[in-house]
């Protein structure tokens, strides 16, 4: 069964009577698979983080549905979405959001303190994804005494800590090097593989999009095209970058 089902998402922005209209999403329908890495790329303004936000029910459509784990996130309430999304769903920002006062596994623990769980339970958990993401040794550190890329690594794991079947991810190596990103993109690889998580993750870069297994391209609110992962790594790089020089020409259609 498919983890992330969205029917049919349409999102209208403005419209008010001294704003213009914004259509950013038309018609979108798409289904992910558990433990599917899918990657989405798309020019700025064609409704990437539109769609993540919706997806993930941090915002509401104009009309569609999306289901996850086969439940509609339309027919909740505000406090059933919120209980749903804590429990199911990890989001990661191009801004690490880590808060400065709490040591790396403060912050990793901060979802499973919100939900009141035993002291035992959040340290053996949050052990388990720092061993699992190599962050171990800095645990007692705060976030200004690690790098950019550490600080990525343990918001990817604070995204887990509550066994999340799905993270968002939009733009997360946005404001890293080269190095630090490689190391984030593997952390999340290694997730969706040892872990079975749902990973859909935004991007501008097609070396961060070929670690994923698929990848939407996304074009004036409407996805264009999917390209699959056949075989090397290597290669869905060279051939996300082709196309998207294709999608770049103007007579570019389908
Ligand atoms: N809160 C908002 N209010 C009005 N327009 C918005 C809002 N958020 C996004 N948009 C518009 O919707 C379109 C898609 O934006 P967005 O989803 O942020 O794209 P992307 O992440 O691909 O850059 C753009 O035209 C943008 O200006
Ligand atoms: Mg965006």
């Amino acid at each position: 069964m498919s983890i992330i089902k969205a029917s049919n998402i349409k999102k209208v922005y403005g419209g008010g009577k001294d704003f213009a209209e914004t259509i950013a999403l038309h018609n979108i329908n798409l289904e992910l698979e558990a433990g599917e890495f899918t990657a989405i790329m798309g020019p700025s303004g064609s409704g990437k983080s539109s769609l993540l936000k919706i997806l993930s029910g941090f915002d509401q459509a104009t009309s569609g549905d999306i289901f996850i784990d086969g439940k509609s996130l339309g027919r909740m309430t505000g406090d059933e979405l919120s209980i749903f999304r804590r429990s199911h769903i990890g989001y990661i920002f191009q801004e690490f959001n880590l808060l400065d006062s709490l040591t790396i596994q403060e912050n990793i623990m901060l979802p499973m303190i919100l939900n009141r769980e035993k002291n035992a339970v959040m340290n053996k958990k949050a052990e388990q994804l720092m061993e699992l993401l190599n962050i171990t040794s800095l645990k007692n550190k705060y976030p200004y005494q690690v790098s950019g890329g550490q600080q990525q690594r343990t918001a990817v794991c604070r995204a887990l800590i509550n066994d999340t079947s799905v993270i968002f991810a939009d733009e997360p190596t946005g404001n890293l090097d080269s190095k630090s990103s490689k190391a984030v993109l593997e952390c999340l690889k290694k997730t969706s593989e040892q872990l079975g998580t749902t990973i859909l993750l935004v991007t501008h870069d097609p070396f961060a999009a070929s670690y994923s297994d698929k990848v939407l391209f996304l074009k004036d609110g409407v996805i264009r095209t999917q390209l699959y992962k056949k075989e090397s790594q290597d290669l869905f790089a060279k051939q996300i970058l082709d196309h998207l020089a294709l999608l770049e020409e103007d007579d570019y259609d389908l």
